[in-house]
């Protein structure tokens, strides 16, 4: 068998139908929004990538950093033979986990609902771990996980923070339907970005070279490709602001002057008013007694916690009840 396969758990037309559902629900109500799975096509990827590598993008840095100080622990502590990384991306990060769980490791299945960033990914690890074997899954975590057979124990990573840009409740889904697919001696890996001053979470979602106005932006050209919309990037504004009461940094497009924006396949027209802001992404910051009790609720205990040395970012070990 090729060392690497690629599955998509949805079926192709999906993708389509729930964007057009996502888009008309977002755009009707008051205020509008869109949720972020949107901004990554292969474009939303790559701008991705760019903002690890930004000055003012520390998450990225201080996840690695604990990475590559923990991974052997992690892999003492887990022994796993499969390791399952949701969101993964170019799985840049986590090839200093997958050469510390190696070579008891069976199996590598990212998933990601970007497919050329699965290939990208699966192309670059294997080509110096020719070892390695890479099943990545096209699929949409929010949907329930279909995790194909796989050797246990398992360990199931969610890095970068990602788990923060679902909203609470869609949370506590997310992290019961995680534990639904595990078994006792599995673990899950939980990277979550921290509470810390207003200043340096707002540049790093408002960054001075542009590059996240343009991923913000980046989901407008995706509804305008995918539904023939005739929305003009340029006429918002990117706006990332932090909401004191819910914790998070909330990212929004503005509309720079009264607007409308014509979606052809949805049969519908969208007005926006001078300043009318559409959010886009929520990106929650967290405490630790507050990721315990999340968890601790979807049925996992937190066995270990670890920040970089600057107390930035923290890397959750959890252990399934
Ligand atoms: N784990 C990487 C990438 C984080 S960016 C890192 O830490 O750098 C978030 C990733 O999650 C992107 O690759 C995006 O394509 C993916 N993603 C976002 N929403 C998703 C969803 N609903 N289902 C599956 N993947 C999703
Ligand atoms: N998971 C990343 C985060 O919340 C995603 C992200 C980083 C992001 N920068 C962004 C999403 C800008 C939208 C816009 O940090």
């Amino acid at each position: 068998m090729s060392p690497f396969q690629l599955t998509r758990t949805l079926p192709e037309d999906a993708t389509d139908a729930a964007l057009r559902a996502d888009v008309l629900h977002g755009l009707t109500r008051s205020p509008k929004e869109l949720p972020p799975k949107w901004f990554y096509d292969a474009r939303g990827s790559e701008l991705f990538e760019e903002i690890t590598r930004l000055p003012e993008y520390y998450p990225t840095r201080a996840e690695r950093e604990i990475l590559v100080s923990r991974s052997h622990l992690i892999a003492a502590a887990t022994g796993a033979r499969t390791l399952v990384e949701l969101g993964s991306g170019s799985s840049e990060k986590t090839r200093h986990l997958i050469d510390a769980l190696l070579p008891e490791l069976d199996a590598y299945v990212p998933v990601d609902v970007s497919e050329s960033a699965l290939r990208g990914a699966g192309e670059a690890l294997l080509e110096e771990r020719p070892g390695l074997r890479v099943h990545a899954l096209v699929a949409d975590f929010t949907r329930g996980l279909d995790l194909p057979p796989t050797v246990g124990p398992r360990l199931v990573a969610f890095l970068g923070g990602t788990v923060g840009n679902l909203l609470p409740e869609e949370r506590r889904e997310f992290l019961r339907g995680v534990r639904a697919v595990l078994v006792p001696g599995d673990a899950l890996l939980l990277g979550t970005d921290l509470v810390k001053d207003e200043a340096t979470l707002v540049a790093a979602y408002d960054d001075a070279a542009g590059v996240t106005a343009e991923f913000n932006r980046n989901v407008l050209a995706v509804v305008d490709r995918e539904l023939g919309a005739d929305a003009r990037p340029e006429d918002f504004d990117h706006v990332a602001l932090w909401d004191r009461e819910h914790e998070w940094i909330e990212m929004r497009l503005r509309a720079r002057h009264a607007l409308t924006v014509k979606i052809p396949e949805l049969d519908l027209v969208v007005p926006f008013e001078a300043g009318e802001e559409m959010r886009t992404e929520v990106s929650a910051k967290f405490r630790q007694e507050g990721v315990r009790a999340e968890l601790a609720e979807a049925g996992f205990t937190l066995s270990r916690w670890w920040t970089d040395e600057k107390g930035r970012f923290a890397l959750s070990l959890a252990t399934v009840d």
